[in-house]
Formats: structure tokens, C-alpha cells, sequence
């Protein structure tokens, strides 16, 4: 598609399309912006949404196309558009797609406000790292383009820095901010940023009280990318919202607040039974006000549909029966469990954990949930609780909002065995040159091992078989040892999820 016709931009816009121009953002995936992941969490509050395999996305703020590249290519059916304001970030995006061959996504270079609609439609909107960084008339801009472009049983991903939480990472923006502002080579706002937080973080230890206990909101910065500093910590342009600000934004846009899209942050009777009883008194949005608060978040990935749609109901657990499950991410990375309870345990505690157990064995695969409830109920006791399946329903959806396991309204499309001609995924198999990360098959960023496994990657085109890989890789291998280093490789591989299925 041809770039949007460009107007005047304001002071604001132009200024950010600079900064963007002369520090590129480095994009990489947002798991809960993939359209399958939205779709997740609408049926599971009772909404149903359009087929994502087939959808129309449109991303606003794509960037370099960090996100949308994989999302297209793992959804050869579907159609997107992404559209940014920065030039450079776009023909990065377009680089990044040619490369892959996908005909299947376009970029678009321009202001938002400028996006040529012609009266098209899109059924997934994704807004990521957007609405706390651009002027408020963008962000108005933002709902209009919802309101004007959604399809009427669309769904639109904004994400959107938060109150209260913020208001701590704000002390850090506003010192590093003043000290920065004057300063205009990009290195030298670096350095200096990095120089401010390690004395600010020195001062406040010797202080008593609250100022020690935030002296780590300084230490951050040392380990933050150079243009995460620029764009985020010391960006001109950096606005949290409550979310009942946010909602009330939606609604005069003639949007609704439905859902977050992370499961996690939905409400759980976590509160102890006091404060669950008060918070379950409040309406919906005062709810997730109160939580907010309880929880002092920073972040949100709001979920929006049109007005009219009604706003959903709190997941309930047999929604989740015609679904699959996985282990969060976060479970996986704990390192050194406790060795598994005997099987004669049978517990509450015990069968949890065996469930866990048993969804990080088949990492980064899900399990179809109505095979986990027959298992949970053929491991119970006759007679127990779970051995009804709304029970083990029920466990399964504890399980869910505690951040433990993931639901997927389709399986998680990843291979379970390497092939003989293995392929990796074709985003990752471009990125494991070019970034620190490569993305998986579930749309999530995932670090490969040192240079061999950078070097490898992108040899599992299909072409080759395991005997031509490791005849490949025999130049940066020690003698003999090709082979059986392929093995450990392709095993890593197949578990970080980066192998075609
Ligand atoms: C913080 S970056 C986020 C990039 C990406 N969405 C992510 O989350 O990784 C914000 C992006 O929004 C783009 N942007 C800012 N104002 C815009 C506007 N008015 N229209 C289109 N894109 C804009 C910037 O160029 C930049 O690429």
C-alpha cells in the first residue's frame, strides 16, 4: 500500500517522528496483542469475536514490525495493515516482511490521523505502546480510527501505562527527564541519564524509609536499551491514565471497556476474604479501580469493542471446556522444583502441582482442557470433588487467573517432534542474526544459546536434512562433534517452540 498522504503535523508529532527517525524502536512480539490470544479472552467473557486465522488486523504504531510480521506470517489467511509514523521504522517493517515473501501484510508510512480508510474494515485493531505516548489529540485520534474502523463484532488491543503504579516510575521519568532535556546527541542523553540514575539510586539508600525502598526504580536504567531510555524513560511524552479515565475516554468514543487482555490481571477472589467481599459490592469499573490500587499497577493491555456489545461476564469456568491449556511462560522459567509429590498424595496441593507438571512437559504445546479434566478426574479419589469435571473446570480456571497456565481457544501451533527436514519458524529464522531475541510459534520473544544456535536457526528452511545441517554447521563446531551438537540444539529449539508444526 502507498503511504498516506502526509498534512502539516503538529509541534508534538513532528518532534516524536524525529526521535523515532533518528533512534529506531526495536520491535519484537506482544503475546496478548495476537489476535488468537484476543480471541481467548473474548470467548472466555462471553463474546464471540471473528475467526483470527481469516481476520483483518490493523496495527497503529507498528513500528519496524517486531509484532505484525509474525502474527502474518503465522496467519497466511489473514490481512494486515500496519501503520506508523516513522519512516525509518517503516521501511525496517517492510525489509522485515520482504524478506519472509509475505504478501499478506502492508506498511504504511504516516501520522495515524492520516490513515486512507476508504471505508475498510478491520476485525482485530492492536494499539501497543501507543496511547501513553502520543498527544491527547492522537490518542483521540486513536478511538475515532476504532470507532470509524471496527468491524461491528471487532475487538481493539490499546495498551496503555497505569495509575497508580506509575506514579512510582514517574519519579524516575521526571529526575531524568529535567536532567536530560537540554542535551541533544542521543548518546550523550544516554550516558548521562545512566550517570543520574546510579547517583540517585546511591543517594536514596541513605535515606530511611520509603526513598531506600525505591532506590531500584533508578537501577533499572542501567540495564534499559538505548532506545528504550530515549522512548520511554526520558521520552518528552509519557502519559499513565486509571483505567476508569481510560474507559471513560472509550465510551465517549462510543467504545467499551470489555476485558484485560491478560488473563492474569482479571479479578480473583485474591484478597483475602474481607476485601474480596468489598471489592465484589463495587460496579465493574470501580472494581478494577480498587485492584489497580491494591495491586499499584503500571500496566495495562486494555481490550475495547463497540458499545452495544454489552460488556461481557466474568470468565466462567465451562467456557473453558472446548479449549486448550498450556504452561505460562513464567512457570517454566522457575528454576529447581521441589521433587513431585508420591502418587499416593492426593491432596489438593499434590494435584495441582501434578497438573503443572504436567503442562510443562508439554511446553510450549497445550492440551486440549476436556483430556486434562478426564485426567484430573481418572487421578481422584471416587467420590472426591474432582472427579466432577466442573470441579476440575474450576481448578483448571485457578490455575488460569493465578498466571500459571495459559487457555487457547485453538491449539498452541507448534511441532511436538523435530522431521527429518526440520523447519524453524520464518520470523525467527530472519531475526536470529539481527536481534537478542527470536520469536516462537506462541508469539512470544525467546533467547537462543550463544552464536551456534544463531548460526543454525537459520539453516532449518526445509531444504536441508539433519545429515546436511550438521555437514553446515561442522565449520564452527569442533571436529566430530557436529552431530550430536545438532541433537541438543534442534531439542532446545523444539522446546523454546521456534519449530514449524
Ligand atoms: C513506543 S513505540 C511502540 C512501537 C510498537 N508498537 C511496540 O509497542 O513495540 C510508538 C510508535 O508509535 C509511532 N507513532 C507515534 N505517533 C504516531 C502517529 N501519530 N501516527 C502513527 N504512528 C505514530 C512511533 O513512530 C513509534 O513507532
Amino acid at each position: 500500500m502507498s503511504d498516506a498522504t502526509p498534512t502539516a503535523r503538529d509541534a508534538a508529532t513532528a518532534s516524536l517522528e524525529r526521535a523515532y527517525d533518528s533512534v529506531l524502536f526495536v520491535g519484537r512480539p506482544w503475546p496478548n496483542t495476537h489476535p488468537a490470544r484476543m480471541a481467548t479472552i473474548a470467548r472466555l467473557v462471553g463474546i464471540e469475536v471473528p475467526d483470527p486465522r481469516r481476520a483483518r488486523v490493523l496495527e497503529v504504531g507498528c513500528g519496524d514490525g517486531g509484532n505484525l510480521v509474525p502474527i502474518a506470517a503465522a496467519s497466511p489467511e489473514a490481512r494486515l495493515v500496519g501503520i506508523d509514523l516513522s519512516q525509518r521504522a517503516i521501511g525496517e517493517a517492510r525489509a522485515f516482511a520482504g524478506a519472509l515473501g509475505l504478501a499478506n501484510v502492508r506498511f504504511i508510512h504516516g501520522d495515524l490521523r492520516e490513515l486512507p480508510t476508504s471505508g475498510d474494515t478491520y476485525d482485530y485493531i492492536i494499539a501497543h505502546g501507543f496511547h501513553s505516548w502520543v498527544p491527547p489529540p492522537v490518542r483521540d485520534a486513536l478511538f475515532e480510527t476504532i470507532r470509524e474502523t471496527l468491524a461491528d463484532d471487532g475487538i481493539a488491543f490499546v495498551s496503555h501505562n497505569t495509575l497508580p503504579g506509575c506514579s512510582i516510575r514517574k519519579i524516575v521519568w521526571d529526575v531524568l527527564r529535567s536532567q536530560t532535556d537540554a542535551i541533544e546527541s542521543p548518546p550523550e542523553k544516554f550516558a548521562r541519564a545512566r550517570v543520574v540514575a546510579a547517583l540517585m539510586s546511591e543517594a536514596m539508600r541513605m535515606q530511611p524509609g520509603l526513598p531506600q525502598a525505591l532506590a531500584g526504580e533508578f537501577d533499572d536504567i542501567a540495564s534499559r536499551p538505548d532506545f528504550m531510555l530515549m522512548h520511554d524513560d526520558i521520552a518528552p511524552i509519557n502519559d499513565p491514565v486509571l483505567l476508569r479515565d481510560f474507559a471513560a475516554q472509550a465510551d465517549r468514543h462510543g467504545l467499551t471497556w470489555l476485558a484485560d487482555a491478560d488473563l492474569f490481571k482479571h479479578i480473583a477472589p485474591a484478597f483475602g476474604e474481607r476485601a474480596n467481599a468489598w471489592i465484589d459490592t463495587v460496579g465493574r469499573i470501580e472494581r478494577e479501580h480498587l485492584v489497580d490500587h491494591i495491586r499499584l499497577r503500571r500496566f495495562r493491555e486494555s481490550l475495547v469493542v463497540r458499545a452495544g456489545r454489552g460488556t461481557g461476564t466474568p470468565v466462567a469456568a465451562a467456557r473453558l471446556e472446548p479449549m486448550h491449556l498450556s504452561a505460562a511462560n513464567s512457570l517454566v522459567e522457575q528454576p529447581g522444583a521441589a521433587p513431585p509429590p508420591p502418587a499416593s498424595d492426593r491432596s489438593p496441593a499434590a494435584r495441582r502441582r501434578r497438573l503443572l507438571d504436567r503442562l510443562v512437559a508439554a511446553h510450549p504445546a497445550s492440551i486440549p482442557v476436556r483430556d486434562l479434566v478426564a485426567w484430573i478426574a481418572g487421578s481422584s479419589a471416587p467420590g472426591s470433588a474432582l472427579a466432577q469435571p466442573e470441579q476440575a473446570l474450576h481448578l483448571l480456571l485457578r490455575a488460569a487467573l493465578a498466571g500459571m497456565a495459559l487457555p487457547h481457544a485453538e491449539p498452541v501451533p507448534v511441532a511436538t517432534r523435530i522431521g527429518e527436514r526440520p523447519v524453524a519458524f520464518a520470523p525467527a529464522r530472519w531475526q536470529a542474526q539481527r536481534r537478542d531475541f527470536v520469536v516462537n510459534r506462541r508469539h512470544d520473544a525467546v533467547a537462543l544459546h550463544g552464536e551456534a544456535q544463531r548460526r543454525l536457526l537459520p539453516l532449518l528452511d526445509g531444504t536441508r536434512d539433519r545429515a546436511g545441517i550438521a555437514a553446515r554447521a561442522e565449520d564452527w563446531t569442533p571436529p566430530g562433534e557436529a552431530r550430536h551438537a545438532l541433537d541438543d540444539h534442534l531439542a532446545h529449539f523444539l522446546k523454546l517452540g521456534v519449530i514449524d508444526p
